[in-house]
């Protein structure tokens, strides 16, 4: 495996103001995260895990510091230029699935694919076919989202993100919804994924249940890196 620092951060810092309160939440964040390993991130809610990933996958832009994905710059583009960044790049995974009850797994699939870019349409499903196979759902391709068990549903999301097949793949409390099993499943996946893609996979949770499942273990409390931990110290940086 080739392992490369893809997401560089350097003094990122953010804070929200709401009326005349300014509320630091990200605080001068250093970090390296690498390809071909999942990195999960956890801390307690409010901790800034959610801000931090939309930071490292480009939905915000730090109030100050660099953040570098590969060779680019995401802190010196333009929104138009951002947005673009992340269509050829982020695959994205939330708690909600976001899943259009009206189309069946396939069609959920397909739909990134068809969606701003000239994909044949069978060349399309081809695709969202074998990615609906990596998720272990080919069986279930024409069953709609209220068919589709909580777990079934989140790996249709995984599905839909990978279906591009980006280089970076970001997961906000991909398993909260999920019971034990299903979470498992999930954060397997995702593990799985990274080593077999080399993608980058970074997963944002406070489920602590999940930290075994992970190659590297980062803890957020209050804006500030407090630990990060790597299950093989034989591949640390
Ligand atoms: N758009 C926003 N405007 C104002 N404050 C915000 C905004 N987004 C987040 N915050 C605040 O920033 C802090 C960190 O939020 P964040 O969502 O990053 O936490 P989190 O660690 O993901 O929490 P959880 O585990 O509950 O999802 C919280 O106090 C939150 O209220
Ligand atoms: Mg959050």
């Amino acid at each position: 495996m080739n392992r490369t620092a893809t997401i560089l951060t350097e003094h990122v810092s953010h804070s929200f103001t709401t009326g005349k309160i300014v509320q630091p939440v990200i605080k001068n964040i250093n970090l390296t995260i690498f390809n071909g390993e999942m990195t999960l991130i956890i801390g307690p809610s409010g901790s800034g895990k959610s801000t931090l990933l939309a930071i490292l996958s480009g939905l915000l832009r730090p109030e100050s510091g660099e953040v570098q994905v590969n060779d680019t710059q995401l802190t010196a583009l333009s929104r138009h230029e951002l947005e673009r960044f992340r269509l050829m790049n982020c695959g994205f995974v939330f708690q909600g699935f976001n899943l259009f009850a009206a189309m069946n797994a396939l069609n959920n699939v397909v739909l990134p694919l068809v969606y701003g870019s000239k994909i044949p349409k069978k060349e399309a499903i081809r695709r969202a076919s074998e990615a609906l196979d990596t998720v272990g759902l080919s069986h279930r391709k024409t069953m709609h989202p209220s068919e589709l068990s909580g777990g079934e549903k989140q790996r249709v999301a995984i599905a839909r993100a990978l279906v591009k097949d980006p280089p970076l793949l970001f997961a906000d409390e991909p398993t909260s919804a999920l019971d034990k099993h299903n979470g498992q499943t999930v954060i397997d996946l995702l593990h799985h994924i990274a080593h077999e893609k080399d993608s980058t996979v970074v997963a944002v949770s406070h489920d602590n249940r999940l930290i075994d499942h992970a190659d590297r273990v980062i803890t957020i409390e209050d804006g500030c890196i407090t630990d990060d931990i790597r299950s093989f110290p034989e591949r640390s940086c």
